[in-house]
C-alpha cells in the first residue's frame, strides 16, 4: 500500500489486548529521534497504543495518562517518550514551543496524538499510525513511513510473530 512516498502497513483489526501489543512490539524498532503521530478520532486507541509503546520500552504502562491537559507527558523508560496530545493545541506553534529543546536534543521517542497538521514539518521522517473505529471493541490500524523507517518497524512485527 502507497501513500505518496510513503509505505504503509495494514496491521489489521484489532481488540483492545492486541492493540496493546501491536505497541509493545513495535516499540522495539524505534529508535531515538522518531516522531510517531497517532491519527484517529476520539477513543480510537491512541493512548491506548502509547501504553503499548510505553510498557515495550520497559516502563509500567500505567504511569501513561492522556495529556490533553498537560500537554506533554515525558516517560523515563529505555528511552525517554515525550508524549503530547495536539488537539488542544491553538497552533502548530504552539506544539513546536512545547517539543522546540527536545527536538533539538533528537534523544527521545515523541509520540503526539492528534498531530496530522504537523506532518508536513516533519515531511518524510514520522510514522504515522492511523487508528479506526470498527465498533465497541475492536479497531483497524495500519502504519506508515518512510520505507526504510517501516522495514525496520515490520521487522520487529515479523519477528514477534515468528516467536509466537
Ligand atoms: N480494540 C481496542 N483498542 C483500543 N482501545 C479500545 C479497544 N476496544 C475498546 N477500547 C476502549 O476504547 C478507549 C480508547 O481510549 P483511548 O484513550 O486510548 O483513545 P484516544 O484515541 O487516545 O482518545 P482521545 O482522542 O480522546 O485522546 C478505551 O476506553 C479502551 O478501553
Ligand atoms: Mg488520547
Amino acid at each position: 500500500m502507497e501513500k505518496g512516498n510513503e509505505l504503509c502497513i495494514d496491521l489489521g483489526i484489532l481488540n483492545q489486548e492486541e492493540l496493546t501489543q501491536t505497541g509493545e512490539m513495535i516499540a522495539n524498532g524505534l529508535s531515538e529521534g522518531d516522531i510517531i503521530i497517532l491519527s484517529g478520532e476520539i477513543g480510537s486507541g491512541k493512548t491506548t497504543f502509547t501504553r503499548g509503546i510505553v510498557k515495550g520500552l520497559g516502563c509500567d504502562p500505567v504511569v501513561v495518562t492522556s495529556p490533553t491537559f498537560t500537554l506533554m507527558n515525558v516517560y523515563v523508560c529505555s528511552k525517554t517518550v515525550f508524549h503530547i496530545d495536539a488537539y488542544r493545541l491553538g497552533s502548530i506553534d504552539e506544539t513546536f514551543q512545547i517539543l522546540e529543546n527536545e527536538l533539538e536534543d533528537e534523544d527521545g521517542i515523541f509520540i503526539i496524538e492528534w498531530g496530522e497538521r504537523l506532518k508536513e514539518f516533519f515531511k518524510n521522517e514520522v510514522i504515522s499510525v492511523y487508528f479506526e473505529h470498527v465498533d465497541e471493541s475492536h479497531r483497524k490500524l495500519s502504519i506508515c513511513a518512510r520505507k526504510d523507517v517501516l522495514e525496520r518497524i515490520g521487522r520487529c512485527l515479523e519477528i514477534a510473530k515468528k516467536i509466537e
